[in-house]
């Protein structure tokens, strides 16, 4: 099916509220991942101006075309790349485009301005995915983050530091950095491409969101441990939790849709990724009793949710409130049945439970009523210098934004079994050691705790070199960063 079809009939399903855009562009059976949802996401987002270029030019009586078929043909020849169809659609629209052209041109007149996004309503334009940087994760299962910082380097980019404020993730052009939270984390300017980097296609880096990197880094499950990925499709996290884990111990993958899933062994495969046991099963039916999983530690649970935190969904038509409610309410019982059932593995000590949505309901609500039903469990409090917390009373989780972190938006909550005694709580804070782990909070009181993925596109895997060796940087700047990081550390440490 075209391009242009799938597209349409992706959008029309969004408004009717029968999935979340990406679930729905990655449960098409099209080729191109990236290019459809690039696609969909850009037409959503002028959603409204399509729609009066569209009535002003009367189109959909003069070609018979459907509206959301409309939209994004007219999306694609005057604000995208040119219309990718020939035949009938083409000539139908190269008809009406000068028309179309001088409507959008009028409408930039009237509101005084030059740029087709500065046509966006306020709040839209502040959403636009143009303010979220581009996050690079090293995967650390094939190179680190010092011979990506070189390589890329040697590519044409320039290279920072480490940021220290969250000000310096505003990058222009060829400049990145170190993120300031996250080790692996490097941060370029919005727009910057990697699809087609060497780095990328060989698997060295992952591109993930800043906050979808949050879970797997504060469960933080050790090399050898049992760990289960609940709702693990398309895998950014399972990948990540496999490079915390150096490729060591037995990492189960569940989730519940085939096609999500082999879109996940093509990417766990490219990113080395070994001690993953994948099953195209419903989480909810695994046994925790079985001896399989008698021995699982560690879950990390980021199940279906309504996506509303994902930059490119926020320009929905407005819906039926009463049927928003309706399926918030059925992904909040969904999401707490998994919660429930995430809990009940005998050995667990940690469940990390994520979103990429920011309605109370799918997260803080969630949570409350998770802990109502689970007395033995407690909330970690999570990363002090995070300046986004969950709602309250539930400042020990994290949420994410684009205007408070520079992410999408996204929740973080981290679970903990605890049995009255002080042990599991020296416990946590001892897996927590090592670099990363500086920036966890210290338990506060007897408390502890604990991020759309827009990144996994399918990518052909290739099997290319790692960056040179013995391009690394040198011995005196590793210790110079080492220092640095040690007095962030100390730094941190005495703000608490
Ligand atoms: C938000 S996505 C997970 C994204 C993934 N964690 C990542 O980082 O790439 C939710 C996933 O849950 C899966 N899912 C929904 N219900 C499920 C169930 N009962 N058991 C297992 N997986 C389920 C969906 O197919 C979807 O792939």
């Amino acid at each position: 099916m075209s391009l242009y079809v799938k597209a349409a009939e992706i959008l029309e399903k969004a408004e009717r509220k029968q999935g979340a855009l990406k679930t729905l562009v990655y449960d098409s059976k099209f080729g191109n991942i990236k290019q459809l949802f690039a696609l969909v996401c850009e037409t959503q987002k002028f959603s409204s101006i399509l729609q009066e270029i569209i009535e002003s030019t009367k189109l959909l009586k003069q070609t018979k075309l459907k509206m959301h078929l409309a939209k994004v043909l007219v999306y694609d020849l005057l604000m995208g790349q040119g219309l990718k169809c020939g035949g009938s659609w083409k000539a139908i629209m190269m008809k009406h485009r000068s028309r179309m052209q001088a409507v959008l041109a009028r409408m930039k007149v009237k509101q005084r301005v030059s740029r087709n996004e500065d046509l966006l309503p306020a709040r839209v334009q502040q959403h636009a995915g143009d303010q979220v940087p581009r996050y690079v994760r090293v995967n650390t299962l094939k190179t680190t983050v010092e011979d990506a910082v070189d390589y890329l380097k040697r590519d044409g980019f320039s290279y920072l530091g480490e940021a220290v404020r969250l000000d310096d993730l505003a990058l222009k052009k060829k400049d990145f950095v170190r993120d300031l939270h996250l080790p692996e984390l490097l941060v370029f300017s919005p727009k910057t491409d990697f699809h087609d980097h060497f780095l990328y296609t060989a698997g060295h880096i992952i591109l993930q969101d800043k906050a979808s990197c949050l879970p797997a880094f504060l469960l933080n499950p050790p090399p050898g441990s049992t760990v289960i990925d609940a709702c693990a499709a398309p895998g950014n996290k399972t990948s990540h939790l496999a490079a915390l884990m150096k490729n060591k111990g037995r990492l189960f993958a569940f989730d519940l849709d085939a096609k999500r899933l082999s879109t996940m062994s093509t990417l766990l495969l490219r990113a080395g990724v070994t001690c993953q046991q994948l099953a195209n099963q419903d989480f909810l039916k695994v046994d925790p009793e079985s001896q399989d999983y008698k021995d699982v530690e560690y879950v990390l649970l980021d199940p279906s949710c309504s996506g509303s935190g994902m930059l490119c969904l926020r320009d929905t038509t407005s819906a039926d409130p009463e049927k928003e409610q309706a399926r918030l309410a059925s992904l909040a019982s969904f999401q707490l049945r998994c919660l429930n059932h995430g809990l009940r593995f005998p050995r667990l000590k940690r469940l990390v439970y994520s979103t990429c949505s920011i309605h109370r309901q799918e997260n803080e609500e969630v949570i409350t009523a998770c802990l109502q039903q689970n007395p033995n469990f407690r909330l970690v409090p999570l990363l002090a210098q995070w300046p986004e917390r969950g709602l309250e009373p539930l400042s020990q989780c994290l949420r994410a934004s684009t205007t408070k972190t520079r992410t999408h938006g996204f929740f973080v909550a981290l679970l903990e079994k605890h049995s009255g005694g002080g042990d599991s709580k020296q416990e946590a804070v001892v897996q927590m050691s090592g670099p990363e782990t500086t920036l966890h909070s210290p338990p506060a009181g007897e408390k502890r705790h604990t991020a759309s993925e827009d990144e996994s596109e399918v990518s052909e895997v290739e099997d290319k070199l790692t960056p040179t060796a013995g391009q690394t940087d040198s011995t005196a700047s590793k210790k110079k960063r080492k220092r640095n990081r040690k007095k962030k550390k100390k730094k941190a440490e005495a703000a608490e």
